[in-house]
């Protein structure tokens, strides 16, 4: 993480079937609108927290999304950690290959997502399960 993040809590989402993944995607979507961030960011980070969501509950059994504002000094983001006690990822870099599965996906999921975001950090064990927090600034803009 660049600089010192303060973030402040916005809303968190218990994760635990199928449909509770466009729950994510509509809160996701609301926050950034009311952030004002262009419709280009909500975009991405809609897609990449739906596909981290549906990750933490094929492989992680499910989990908690808590969204987030980010400020670093004057800049202004939205975030959001993706937090499951599953298993855990066996090896970050290889995950984070396109085309690397454990399962019967495309192994796009989580490379995509890591594209699609300004920040993006993955912790990851087999004690503490897996915690992937992304966020996208505002552009100086204000947008
Ligand atoms: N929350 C998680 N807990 C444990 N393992 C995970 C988690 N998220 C991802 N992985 C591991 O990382 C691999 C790559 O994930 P990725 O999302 O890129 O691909 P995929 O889910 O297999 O397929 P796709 O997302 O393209 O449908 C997964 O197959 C799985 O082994
Ligand atoms: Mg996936």
């Amino acid at each position: 993480m660049i600089g010192v993040v303060i973030t402040t809590p916005l809303q968190s989402i218990v994760v635990r079937q199928d449909r509770d993944i466009s729950v994510v995607r509509r809160a996701v979507s609301t926050h950034a609108e009311r952030l004002n961030l262009s419709v280009l960011s909500r975009t991405r980070l809609v897609t990449a927290s739906s596909e981290l969501t549906r990750n933490m509950l094929v492989y992680g059994g499910g989990g908690v999304v808590e969204l987030k504002v980010y400020r670093d000094g004057e800049r202004l983001g939205l975030g959001a950690t993706f937090a499951d006690q599953g298993p855990g990822i066996d090896n970050v870099e290889d995950a984070l290959a396109d085309g690397f599965t454990s399962g019967v996906g495309l192994g796009l999921g989580l490379g995509g997502a890591r594209r699609l975001v300004d920040q993006f950090d993955i912790q990851s064990s087999e004690v503490t399960g897996t915690s992937i927090s992304v966020a996208i600034w505002l552009k100086d803009d204000g947008r």
